[in-house]
């Protein structure tokens, strides 16, 4: 699914408090979440979880009796950063002993044991489908260390609602897991086989959404449109979800190319509530290198599909995942890559170096020979041939309106606030008291390869 690169991940810091009852004093717990939407969404899950078990939110770290990383396993970095932050946390730990500290999430199951030895500090490891055990977890790791990794493939956390966090958007996890085994993806093996919940509770889910003031949810799922319960395939679901009173804009993340159907791009075309805005992952370029990552598509199949979509949506806005240095691209491989990126012209992509993953079928059997600077110099390529694309995209919408939904005041710039179109481009401009959580027109006076600027206009 779509990783928004862990850089930009970490401030997402979910706070949950933790007080339970008839157990005296009140327990606290902080998640920080790492990775991907999905893992977002697992947090406010595991926020319903705890406080359905009695517990209660802490608004800061300093005040939390349990501190919870939910991380992410996609790249060695992303590890790296979590093992960091650990032996930052330890510290605290040292202060205050009684501090329950806990890693959840794709490097829990990935590493697994492993945690526990190599950092002794941490006293609970729980994977992807052991979060209904959480409270019983954290009471057992008051003692020794508590570990939980186990898959299951009938885990959908069905009828658990999740505790949103405050926001526009309102994350649905359709599915769960991943069948498609690319060759260099850990998740798999991390996340399990592939399960859809049932759409009726889905519904429930989205509409008890909307009652929260809700106006755009975003499907989740590591495949998302090979969604299928039995009965409704994801075109099916979109449409049900489209009907639902007080949403207005529906979003999902990440579709798998070989699972676009021509029903779900005349859904897509239909609905107006589906957003202008696709990430369709593209990996690769290069034919042979696509086969070696096991993607089930050629780059002609990719690019017509692309061209289906577009006649089919006009206005359509695409983003992409692109790896760089997978094992064997060579130069030509490489130049494949970057010629596809010029002939879709994305309105934005995620670039990333391949990082070996244990367990994956590229780290046993494809040895790793494209040289780090190599990687490097080929990851720098691409994102300066795709930041020119992209500002020249974002031009041409000078001088245009956009309707965007209002997420709050913008980073920088004072007295600025920020939304997003319906084609996912991000829009800053003067607050104004202008409220949160509405749609507004904005008139577009300047862009740049990241951003639209622009001023209200009725
Ligand atoms: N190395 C680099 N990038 C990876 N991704 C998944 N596995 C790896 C890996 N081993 C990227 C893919 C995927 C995105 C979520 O992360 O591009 O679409
Ligand atoms: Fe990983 Fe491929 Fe599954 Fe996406 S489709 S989660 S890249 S194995």
């Amino acid at each position: 699914m779509q990783l928004l690169d862990i850089e930009r991940r970490s401030d997402i810091n979910a706070a949950v408090a933790v007080g339970q009852p008839g157990s005296g004093a009140a327990r606290r717990v902080f998640i920080e979440t790492y990775g991907c939407q999905m893992n977002v969404s697992d947090t406010e899950l595991m926020m319903g979880v705890l406080k359905k078990a009695g517990f209660r939110r802490a608004l800061a770290l300093e005040d939390a009796d349990v501190v919870l990383l939910n991380t992410c396993a996609i790249r060695e970095r992303a590890e790296e950063r979590v093992v960091g932050r650990l032996s930052q946390l330890s510290r605290v730990k040292r202060a205050r002993p009684d501090l329950v500290l806990g890693v959840s999430g794709c490097m829990a199951k990935h590493l697994a044991e492993q945690l526990l030895d190599r950092l002794p500090y941490v006293d609970l490891v729980v994977g992807p489908d052991s979060y209904r055990r959480l409270p019983e977890l954290i009471g057992e790791a008051a003692g020794n260390p508590a570990l939980d990794v186990r898959l299951d493939r009938g885990e959908d956390y069905l009828e658990l609602d999740p505790v949103r966090q405050e926001g526009t958007n309102a994350w649905i996890t359709i599915m769960r897991g991943c069948d498609k085994f690319c060759t260099f993806c850990i998740v798999p093996y991390v996340r399990g086989r592939e399960r859809s919940v049932p759409a009726g509770d889905l519904l429930r889910q989205v509409r008890l959404a909307a009652s929260e003031g809700f106006q755009e949810v975003t499907l989740l799922g590591q495949t998302v449109n090979s969604y299928h319960d039995g009965e409704s395939d994801f075109a099916d679901l979109l449409k049900m979800v489209a009907r639902v009173e007080g949403i207005r804009r529906i979003r999902f993340t990440s579709p798998h190319p070989s699972d676009f159907s021509d029903k779900l791009i005349g859904t897509i075309a239909e609905e107006s509530k589906i957003c202008r805005f696709i990430h369709l992952p593209v990996q690769s370029g290069s034919d042979r290198v696509l086969e070696a990552m096991k993607r089930t598509y050629s780059s002609g199949r990719y690019v017509d599909l692309v061209d289906r979509l577009r006649s089919a949506v006009p206005g359509l806005c695409l983003s992409t995942d692109v790896i760089v240095g997978f094992p064997g691209e060579d130069d030509s491989d490489f130049e494949s890559t970057m010629a596809l990126m010029r002939h879709v012209r994305y309105d934005s992509a995620f670039m990333f170096k391949y990082s070996p993953r244990k367990g994956t079928v590229a780290y046993r059997e494809i040895p790793d020979t494209v040289p780090e600077t190599e990687k490097s110099r080929r990851l720098q390529a691409v994102i300066a041939q795709q930041t020119g694309i992209s500002g020249e995209i974002n031009r041409r919408y000078v001088g245009r309106m956009q309707e965007v939904l209002v997420e709050g005041d913008a980073r920088r710039g004072k007295g600025q606030a920020v939304g997003k179109s319906d084609g996912f481009k991000t829009v800053v401009f003067p607050r104004d008291g202008i409220r949160t959580n509405t749609f507004v027109d904005i008139r577009i006076t300047d862009a740049t390869s990241h951003t639209l600027i622009g001023r209200p206009e009725n």
